[in-house]
């Protein structure tokens, strides 16, 4: 068992005064490129982090308690917590007609919160995971990604696509995986990293994503009135052709869509020959695209990419919706130092916060901890 999934298992003990019947955990994830693509339809190519949340379940109307909050919340209702995560998933698994018995939980998670590395498609993957399995309910695990969805979309209220709930239940270990987020269908694509003397440097530009929610849902609305324009369902059908046909702001977000879906494909044609220099290339093409056209940028993520290329990362992009959160940087492991010390001199320079920096290993999707005693 993994240590967070201890803390989560002995919560519980301490909290309900007994044994769960079962734990289980689902992690964090960051995107190496496609971003902003999953709700057009288009192609994402995330990766699972080394940080989870771990769940201990067991029928019971104890509520849901947490490592991270020091109170109880209830097993009922909707109060704009933590909570509602798990509430939306018990509440998206009984709209779809399965039968849902009152359930008590304890969390625990080591995903850093509100940094765009998907801690919420954490606790709703390990709580969609745990629940199919505590109640034998058999559902394939990219209908309970779905399912998750749907509680973050029409439960939670945050009008997401399916990348992060689909990684967190889907990667494996040491690889990524391209999500046809049309067809809906997973490769597990091999991140060999290591043996080419890489490293996936990941900075938190510490700014946290204020207007982040309806600025999201007002680039997602764009997209649509783009397809709508065009006349295709989504912008995933929409060519470089097309767009002459669009002007403004709307040509903008429909060109950064239509491009990065290429993108993502060369990138993974790349991995799979080893050419990380393209790799990177697309990267900063990526960022560009979303600083220029999508407009999801801010100054902080803008300053760590131009600060790690020009330290020797072969690229980088912002990584998750943006307005903050986290960058990434694909860099020579013996320059991860000088990069992220070049990234904090820059911020220092401007004025920003100190970013703060993680260096993940690509983690295997949810899992069951155990089964209680
Ligand atoms: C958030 C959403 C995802 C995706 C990204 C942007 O992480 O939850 O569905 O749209 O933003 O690529």
């Amino acid at each position: 068992m993994r240590a967070i999934e201890q803390q989560a298992l002995d919560r519980y003990r301490d909290r309900f005064g007994a044994e769960p019947e079962l734990v289980a955990s689902a992690p964090g994830r960051v995107n190496l490129i496609g971003e902003h693509t999953d709700y057009s339809g288009g192609f994402v190519l995330p990766c699972a982090i080394d940080r989870r949340i771990a769940v201990a379940l067991g029928r019971g109307d104890g509520g849901f308690a947490s490592t991270a909050f020091p109170e109880t919340r209830s097993f009922a209702g909707k109060d704009d917590s933590w909570a509602d995560y798990p509430r939306g998933v018990a509440w998206a698994l009984a709209d779809a007609g399965f039968t849902i018995p009152t359930f008590q939980a304890a969390f625990a998670g080591d995903v850093p919160q509100a940094a765009g590395l998907s801690s919420s498609a954490a606790i709703e993957s390990a709580t969609a995971l745990a629940l199919d399995q505590l109640l034998q309910l058999g559902i394939p695990r990219r209908r309970l990604a779905l399912l998750g969805q749907r509680a973050e979309n029409a439960f939670v209220g945050v009008n997401c696509g399916i990348m992060d709930q689909y990684a967190s239940l889907l990667c494996q270990a040491g690889s990524a995986l391209l999500i046809d987020c049309r067809s809906l269908d997973a490769e597990v694509i091999p991140l060999e990293l290591d043996r080419h003397g890489l490293t996936l440097l990941v900075g938190d530009s510490r700014v946290k994503r204020g207007l982040g929610a309806t600025a999201y849902n007002e680039r997602r609305a764009s997209c649509e009135a783009a397809a709508g324009t065009l006349g295709v369902p989504q912008l995933r059908d929409a060519s470089l052709d097309d767009l002459a046909k669009l002007s403004g702001v709307t040509l903008q977000r429909a060109r950064h869509v239509v491009t990065e879906n290429a993108r993502v494909l060369a990138a993974v044609a790349a991995l799979r020959s080893d050419d990380f220099a393209t790799f990177g290339r697309l990267m900063d093409e990526s960022h560009a695209s979303l600083r220029d056209d999508f407009a999801v940028s801010v100054p902080e993520l803008d300053t760590f990419v131009d600060a790690a290329d020009q330290a020797g990362a072969l690229g980088s992009r912002l990584t998750g919706a943006g307005f903050g959160g986290c960058a990434i940087a694909l860099v020579p492991s013996a320059l991860v130092e000088s990069v992220s010390s070049a990234v904090s001199t820059a911020y220092r320079e401007r004025g920003f916060v100190e970013p703060v920096f993680y260096v993940f290993r690509p983690s295997p999707g949810a899992e069951i901890a155990g089964t209680g005693q």
